[in-house]
């Protein structure tokens, strides 16, 4: 727990009612139009210009998959999330990662020199970026799009919790995708929900390297379910963001350096790694810690309720003053 950024308050899902609509005999309908169309009108978008996965990972790589062949170059900031490197490499493309210096701060002219130097095929950007929680500006993502010919996914995974979405874009710049998850703000990561919106074009090509069904009936009649109800949604995503300002206020009392967040989740340093682990563990939390040399002081803290907020501050709190949490 608190190690995946996952929402501590599930979607509140009507299952009796879900449960009579589902026949475990019959596929789900592969077009799955109902729930396009419901889900494009809530967005606000055309239902041809979503294409739906088991997952925003899923839909992440048939994107990959629809829109470079081997060989490619794929580019993106580092740190970020790293399944982006993990598909690309299952792609055989060619993944280069533009390294940031802390305080990490996505650099979007760095990005175009690279993009008119190297002519990548693809670019992603994570927004906010998982792990640091820093957000680019929609005015910067626009300056990328107008100068590169590559196409350019932004992954909105956290975006609930913060941000500028650049989803109102997809049809003026055809080289956009934007990848959303019913994982984070809407509580559903059980479930397996994620979607692309592009232009038409693109997603016909996403959409023929998805399977068929690839989003099972459960899902299905769950988020048709959740899209009547997002008023407690809503309400969840404002406590997180609360207990987000809350935390990183006491951080700051605490004397702790942290990376100001836009997500759920927090990246804090910490002088005593092996403590706090220990620490944790002993009370059946957990937090990300990396492996990479450039994050290695650095730990994830995914938001929780307050009262584990409270009991995770506490530890980080005796782990810093090179106590043990009693
Ligand atoms: C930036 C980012 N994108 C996508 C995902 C995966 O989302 P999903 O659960 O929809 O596969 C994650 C999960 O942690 C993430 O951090």
């Amino acid at each position: 727990m608190l190690e995946k950024n996952e929402n501590p308050y599930p979607a509140q899902i009507e299952w009796v009612k879900c449960l009579t609509n589902i026949h475990l005999n019959r596929y789900p309908d592969s077009d799955y139009s109902e729930l396009k169309n419901k889900l494009a009108k809530t967005i606000d978008v055309d239902s041809c210009n979503l294409s739906l996965g088991n997952g925003s990972d899923e839909v992440l790589q048939s994107t990959i998959f629809a829109l470079t062949s081997a060989s490619d170059e794929i580019v993106s900031f580092s740190p970020t999330f790293s399944e982006y490197k993990r598909i690309c490499e299952l792609r055989d493309s060619k993944y280069v990662e533009i390294k940031l210096e802390p305080p990490y701060t996505p650099d979007m002219k760095l990005m175009v020199q690279h993009a008119l130097k190297y002519n990548p095929k693809l670019i992603i950007l994570c927004n906010p970026n998982n792990p640091t929680g820093q957000i680019i500006k929609k005015a910067e993502i626009i300056y990328l799009l107008e100068n590169t010919s590559a196409y350019v996914i932004v992954d909105e995974a956290y975006i609930d919790f913060g941000g500028e979405s650049v989803l109102p874009y997809i049809q003026k710049y055809n080289n956009l995708i934007v990848l959303r998850t019913f994982s984070k703000g809407y509580g559903l990561a059980a479930l397996r929900f994620g979607f692309a919106i592009s232009s038409r074009s693109n997603i016909e090509r996403i959409e023929s390297k998805r399977a068929p069904y690839n989003v099972n009936q459960f899902t299905v009649a769950a988020v048709l379910n959740l899209l009547d109800n997002l008023e407690s949604i809503q309400l969840n995503i404002e406590k997180i963001v609360m207990e987000r300002e809350r935390v990183q206020s006491v951080l700051n009392r605490m004397n702790i350096p942290y990376i100001e967040s836009s997500g759920n989740f927090i990246l804090f340093k910490s002088r005593n790694l092996s403590n706090l682990k220990e620490s944790l563990s002993e009370a059946s939390f957990s937090m990300r810690f990396f492996d990479d040399n450039s994050l290695k002081s650095y730990v994830r803290f995914s938001l929780g309720t307050e009262q584990q907020n409270n009991e995770v501050l506490k530890m980080i709190l005796a782990c810093e003053e090179g106590r043990q949490h009693d």
